[in-house]
């Protein structure tokens, strides 16, 4: 089979978007740095799978993220996809000027509900990079970008443990009442489990945040991205972040592996009769051609079972 039955459930979303995070999440883990052609064609044909939100890259310190250091390069080669969102990581206002100049239409902040991930990852403390990010957010939002707010280490934290729910609500509430136009609460680590994820959704619902602005990030670490993934969409969340073959993690967290496979989800939801838009023959077919540039096999189970099929 190359396409699933499809079987539609009741009450689930008629349509979901997938952000893609795979050329920004996936790369900036891989040992090697990618040359910067090979990504713009990795996101060119991401776009002609059908994926109509793909992050780029980031302008963060190229210290920090070396893989990811050619996004003054790599922006412009992007400049030609007519209708597809190009959201971009911008850590500071240095990062939103670089990204600006550039032309980025969407930015994305990066928070963290766990103070040694906010330490490690952007050397501050929680409050110290909500600090960061004010005057971000601000100036993006004059400049009419959309602006997401990413929420780290929502579900667990390699050095903190369990991590409160309260706690993430708090963070998530500051980047909401910043003037963040969308929230994506990541599973940095993949340790959530699909109650889990209904509780939280839950919580920030009682607090005021709707359901309609959340994203979910899940990373497949323990096998449990896709099982959240269904719990979020029963729970009526519509935007589903995932990472074409399966690349990705995080290079500040220990034991972060790779995020939900975007083809792993999008079999899934044409099985529930979801439209995503996304071709996933070609999908494949693009995350087959990246493996081979990273000289690995994709992770993803669905990749493997179709290209095995293939040959
Ligand atoms: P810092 O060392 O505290 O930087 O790092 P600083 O503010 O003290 O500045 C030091 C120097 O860096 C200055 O230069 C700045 O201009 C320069 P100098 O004046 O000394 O010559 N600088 C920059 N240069 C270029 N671009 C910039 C920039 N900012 C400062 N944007 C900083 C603080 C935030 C910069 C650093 O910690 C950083 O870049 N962190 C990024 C880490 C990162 O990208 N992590 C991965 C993304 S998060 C993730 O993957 C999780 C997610 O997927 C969701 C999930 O799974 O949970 C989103
Ligand atoms: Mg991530």
């Amino acid at each position: 089979m190359t396409l699933p039955m499809v079987v539609p459930a009741q009450d689930l979303p008629a349509r979901v978007r997938i952000h893609e995070v795979g050329a920004r999440d996936g790369l900036q883990n891989e040992k090697s740095v990618v040359p910067t052609e090979v990504k713009a064609e990795f996101v060119h044909r991401l776009a002609a799978a059908g994926l109509t939100t793909i992050e780029a890259t980031s302008f963060v310190h190229p210290k920090w993220v070396p893989q990811l250091a050619d996004a003054e390069a790599l922006f412009p080669l992007l400049g030609d996809l007519d209708g597809v969102a190009l959201p971009v990581l911008v850590p500071n206002e240095r990062g939103l000027d670089r990204a600006l100049a550039l032309g980025a239409r969407r930015i994305a902040v990066f928070a963290s509900a766990t103070e040694s991930f906010a330490k490690a990852n952007l050397n501050r403390t929680v409050d110290e990079s909500l600090a960061m990010f004010e005057p971000v957010v601000t100036r993006a939002k004059e400049r009419k970008a959309h602006v997401r707010g990413y929420l780290s280490m929502c579900f667990g934290d390699p050095w903190e443990g369990a991590v409160p729910v309260h706690q993430v609500v708090r963070v998530a509430k500051a980047l909401v009442d910043m003037g963040c136009d969308e929230l994506s609460l990541g599973d940095t680590i993949g340790v959530a489990t699909p109650a889990h994820v209904q509780t939280l959704l839950a919580e920030l619902n009682e607090e005021g945040v709707p359901t309609s602005s959340i994203g979910v990030h899940f990373h497949d670490t323990y096998g449990q991205a896709l099982s959240n993934t269904l719990a979020a969409l029963q729970h009526g969340v519509s935007t589903v972040d995932a990472s074409a073959g399966g690349l990705g993690g995080c290079p500040y967290a220990k034991s972060a592996t790779g995020n939900l496979a975007t083809e792993d989800l999008v079999w899934m939801l044409q099985g529930l009769g979801i439209d995503t838009g996304v071709d996933l023959g070609l999908l494949t077919a693009t995350s087959v051609w990246m493996a081979g540039r990273l000289g690995r096999p994709s992770p993803s189970r669905t990749v493997r079972a179709l290209s095995h099929q293939e040959s």
